[in-house]
């Protein structure tokens, strides 16, 4: 019964969900009595019933910690063994004593929400409370059945009443005290989360300056070693450690570039991009790599659907990344996939491989800024696909399977054809 009644209170509290003043646990009181519907005249049967419970208090605490204690898990709440039974054995006679004395107001309301935060804090699991209150209602509409009293069912009524208020009040700490525990995960992770962007914005700028005093003293050193390279004759020894020279002069360029595209991405000039004219290009662009000799790359589009909106280059850029890594990530004979699909309106453009795939601690920082693997990697093409998409109002997902592959998926919201740019 007791139980039944309960569950009908969960929506009334869920409209409450907050923190408590003096004022809100008053108003909560009367807004928790009207809903019971506990009156004036239950405050006063509850009152009438004091002489006829007040001798047999022991009693029933006695018979509550009797049934209690049977539930091995129930006990086991009691980490301070007998003395602690002893001592909440007493603070129950005490509340038990309280429930008669007849007034019901702010105080009666703190009383209980404190004793609900004890059970909380001790770890009382809400079930118990349940089951503890059924204890009581049974034990103390038996005392009032034997004493055969007039208005019996008035009065068991009245009484049930205010057990359900108690409980209620009593619950209401454990939501209390679980949205604090809510609201204290949420701020730790927005902190956590607004550390780690200052951090990335730091090591962005950081990186600009950087790349900027390198670019120009490097183009310097290059110029500088192909005049001397020219003066060399065809044969000579030391050409080929010039053109090696001139080989990791271009790797630091492009390391620069890198950096510079992350750390200061241009806004997309958006056009219609065709997806086969793409592919090629950057097939085209990445002929002399030769991770990509021992890879095929497919792409498929539906009919009609092979052109999007989007910036090219920025595309043509960020192709080039996703093919490089998945053709990093393959075997011989490994095939790369990229397709593109009209979804819900916007463009999904996905790029799969069947390579090594990523273990779950890579996957999860592999979109982070200079987070690498590889030896000679920077770190920085998956984060620079991250800012593409972004910078297109899209967002981008991998996912990844060990010795099964890599899918990475982009999408890009519906861009109005007007808001293109013609040729
Ligand atoms: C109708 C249900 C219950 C009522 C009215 C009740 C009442 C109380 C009261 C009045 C206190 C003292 C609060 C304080 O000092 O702030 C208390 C504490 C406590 N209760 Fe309950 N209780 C109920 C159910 C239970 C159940 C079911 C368990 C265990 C299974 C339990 C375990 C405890 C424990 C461990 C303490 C802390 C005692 C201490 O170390 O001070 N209670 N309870
Ligand atoms: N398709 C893929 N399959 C398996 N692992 C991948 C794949 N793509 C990325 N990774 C993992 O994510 C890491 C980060 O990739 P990202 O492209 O950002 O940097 P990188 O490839 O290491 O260096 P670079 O800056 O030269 O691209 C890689 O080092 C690799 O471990
Ligand atoms: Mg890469």
């Amino acid at each position: 019964m007791l139980i039944r009644c309960f569950t009908r209170m969960g929506s009334f509290f869920a409209a409450y969900g907050g923190r408590y003043n003096a004022d809100m646990s008053k108003r909560l009181l009367e807004e928790i009595q009207a809903y019971v519907g506990f009156t004036a005249r239950d405050a006063m049967n509850a009152q009438s019933l004091a002489d006829l419970v007040r001798p047999q208090i022991p009693q029933i605490a006695e018979r509550f910690y009797q049934v209690l204690l049977r539930d091995p898990a129930a006990k086991a709440v009691f980490t301070g063994g007998e003395a602690q039974i002893a001592r909440q054995h007493s603070l129950l006679c005490q509340w038990l004593a309280g429930l008669f004395e007849g007034v019901y107001d702010r105080s009666y309301f703190d009383a209980r929400f404190r004793i609900g935060a004890t059970h909380v804090r001790v770890g009382l699991p809400q079930r118990y409370m349940l089951l503890g209150m059924e204890i009581i209602w049974e034990e103390l509409a038996r005392i009032m059945r034997e004493a055969a009293l007039p208005d019996l069912e008035e009065k068991l009524d009245s009484i049930h009443k205010l057990l359900m208020l108690d409980l209620t009040i009593m619950l209401e700490s454990y939501q209390e005290s679980y949205s604090e525990a809510v609201r204290g995960a949420e701020r730790e992770a927005l902190e956590a989360q607004l550390m780690h962007a200052e951090h990335l914005a730091e090591i962005g700028q950081l990186a600009a300056s950087l790349a900027h005093e390198i670019k120009n003293p490097l183009a310097g050193i290059s110029g500088a070693i192909q005049i001397l390279a020219e003066d060399m004759p065809e044969n000579d020894p030391h050409r080929r450690i010039i053109h090696e020279v001139l080989r990791q002069i271009d790797r630091l360029d492009s390391t620069v570039k890198d950096l510079l595209l992350y750390a200061r991405p241009s806004r997309p000039s958006i056009r219609e991009v065709k997806l086969d004219s793409l592919v090629q290009r950057v097939l085209t662009l990445l002929r002399e790599e030769p991770a990509l000799r021992k890879v095929r790359v497919e792409f498929s589009a539906r009919d009609g659907e092979a052109s999007f909106l989007a910036d090219e280059g920025q595309m043509e850029q960020l192709l080039i990344n996703l093919i490089l890594n998945a053709a990093h990530a393959s075997d011989e004979g490994g095939v790369i996939q990229v397709s593109v699909r009209r979804q819900d309106g916007g463009t999904r453009l996905k790029v799969s491989d069947t390579g090594h795939g990523m273990k779950p601690d890579v996957l999860a920082k592999a979109l982070e800024p200079f987070f690498t693997t590889k030896a000679r990697g920077t770190g920085l093409g998956l984060a620079i696909c991250r800012r593409i998409v972004e910078a297109h109002g899209g967002t981008i997902r991998l996912e990844s399977k060990v010795a099964q592959g890599t899918t990475v998926s982009m999408d890009f919201p519906f861009i109005p054809p007007q808001n293109a740019k013609r040729d």
